[in-house]
């Protein structure tokens, strides 16, 4: 089976950036599972589909055409990638993400992006769940605090409004919800690497994987 690298951690705490660099450097694919998320909430969204249990979100979980290109998101045809980065979608993605049967219609498809030469994964339950056999696992952190402001940042270099307190107010509710819920938790697994980038930057932190992925290469 092609090698898989499984990044884990909270919101915005550089995980996607830092995963994409990695893969980049490797040559591997990457898989983004929190846009899979995401494309559910807003397929839902522009459905009018309730976030709620019931065969109708496990089916757009199931059967959504959602697909990546580059940085680029796909939903049914049609360019989302900035949508379904707003702090709507951000909200509505958390909702869906504690939903177990929608977690379940999502495993096949995150699990196809295990392709040669290998992958690296970023989300909530790759080292746990989704690819619990991971040569290498990270859980990747940082401050709330911190990763409001790198929110906040992103937002207004994107020319979208943002207001600091609010951004906080959302990360700390969906890393409740994200890590009291009963379905594939946010946790740290017991064999993750405990990456803290509060005072690190991204190319220090694409460094640390790199090199703990050299190291575990070597272990037969
Ligand atoms: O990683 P990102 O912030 O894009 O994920 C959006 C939401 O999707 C998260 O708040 C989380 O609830 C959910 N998610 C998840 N499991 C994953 C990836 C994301 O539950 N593996």
């Amino acid at each position: 089976m092609p090698p898989v690298i499984a990044i884990d951690g909270p919101s915005a705490s550089g995980k996607g950036t830092v995963a994409q660099r990695v893969a980049h450097a490797l040559g591997f694919h990457y898989l983004d599972s929190g846009a899979l998320y995401r494309g559910v909430a807003l397929a839902a969204a522009k459905s009018g589909t309730k976030l709620i249990a019931g065969t109708a979100l496990e089916r757009l979980a199931a059967t959504m055409d959602i697909a990546f290109s580059g940085d680029i998101i796909y939903l049914n045809q049609m360019i989302v990638t900035d949508e379904i980065r707003s702090e709507a979608i951000s909200e509505a993605a958390s909702m869906v993400g504690a939903i177990a049967s929608v977690r379940l219609a999502l495993i096949a498809r995150q699990r196809a992006f295990r392709q040669p030469p290998g992958l690296v994964a970023d989300g909530r339950d790759m080292g746990s769940t989704i690819f619990p056999a991971a040569g290498l696992k990270i859980y990747l952190t940082a401050d709330a605090q911190e990763r409001a402001s790198r929110r906040c940042k992103q937002l207004i270099a994107k020319g979208l409004s943002a207001n600091m307190s609010t951004l906080l107010q959302d990360i700390l509710a969906r890393d409740e919800r994200d890590s009291v819920r009963a379905a594939a938790p946010l946790q740290k697994c017991k064999d993750a690497m405990l990456l803290d980038t509060t005072n690190l930057s991204i190319d220090a932190a694409v460094e640390q994987v790199l090199a703990r992925y050299a190291a575990v290469k070597q272990v037969p």
